[in-house]
């Protein structure tokens, strides 16, 4: 027996949101996807609402998982406590907020779905994730462990993936939403991708309008980023894994247009 995880890149602004709303159950069902992490960070193209939180839920997704903009719009910070399907980066401090770390009952089996924020270029008001989530390794009961680890460097995201190989089902990386060619299944049995990649725009710089993102480049003073337009798609990685002893079988990136 085995079950089919699938992790959704970053949720890019109204366009992201609209691509996900129309698309995510019949692909679900079409593929047989017994459990969707996504995340959710960028539905208001620098953080999320509760509203658009309900909207990404809504279409489908179990769990959100969030990184380096929870903290932007300040109406998220009771539902994060109220709310259980959400989970900010488990490091920040114990006085945030939320929790970074949860488990999810299902029909096989509870899940345990860990969040992490990488330091490199990012937050680096946050606790050690490496040494985080090796201790909460050694802590974890549920069979199947999944960890969202948001952050900037290809080299942490890797490092972070044998460091949790042979322990968590799968790992994945977010934050930089362009899609990487190697998700694999590790040595150790854990599935792995550096980045996810991103659902929303096509034609845009990481899901903003390109002519913004190259004012911002050419100098421009800095104004509200815009999503960009046109066609939308969602990426991601299916994770099939054996419920049983929580090691992946297959790690397949998806992208849907
Ligand atoms: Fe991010």
């Amino acid at each position: 027996m085995s079950v089919k995880i699938l992790a959704i890149g970053d949720v890019c602004g109204e366009p992201g949101l609209r691509f996900l709303t129309e698309r995510l159950k019949p692909y679900r069902k079409e593929n047989e996807i017994d459990f969707v992490v996504a995340n959710g960070e960028n539905a208001n193209v620098v953080g999320v609402t509760p509203k658009q939180a309900d909207t990404i839920l809504h279409a489908g997704v179990d769990v959100i998982t969030l990184g380096n903009h929870t903290w932007t719009r300040t109406e998220l910070r009771p539902y994060l406590d109220e709310r259980r399907k959400i989970l900010r980066p488990a490091n920040y401090g114990p006085q945030c907020p939320g929790r970074g770390i949860a488990a999810f009952s299902t029909p096989f089996g509870d899940v345990c779905v860990l969040n992490l924020l990488g330091r490199f270029t990012l937050d680096n008001n946050t606790d050690n994730p490496f040494v985080i989530a090796d201790g909460y390794m050694a802590e974890i009961r549920e069979k199947i462990i999944l960890v969202d680890f948001h952050a900037e460097g290809t080299s942490e995201k890797r490092a972070m993936g044998f460091l949790l190989d042979g322990r968590a089902s799968a790992v994945w990386g977010t934050h930089t939403h362009v899609q990487t060619s190697d998700a694999c299944v590790l040595p150790g049995g854990t599935g792995y991708i550096t980045d996810l990649g991103m659902t929303g725009s096509i034609h845009s710089v990481l899901g903003i309008d390109p002519r913004q993102s190259i004012g911002k480049f050419m100098g421009d003073p800095p104004r509200r980023y815009e999503s960009g337009k046109g066609p939308c798609k969602m990426e991601g990685c299916i994770f099939t894994i054996n419920p049983d002893t929580g090691r992946c079988l297959n790690a397949e990136a998806v992208r849907i247009l």
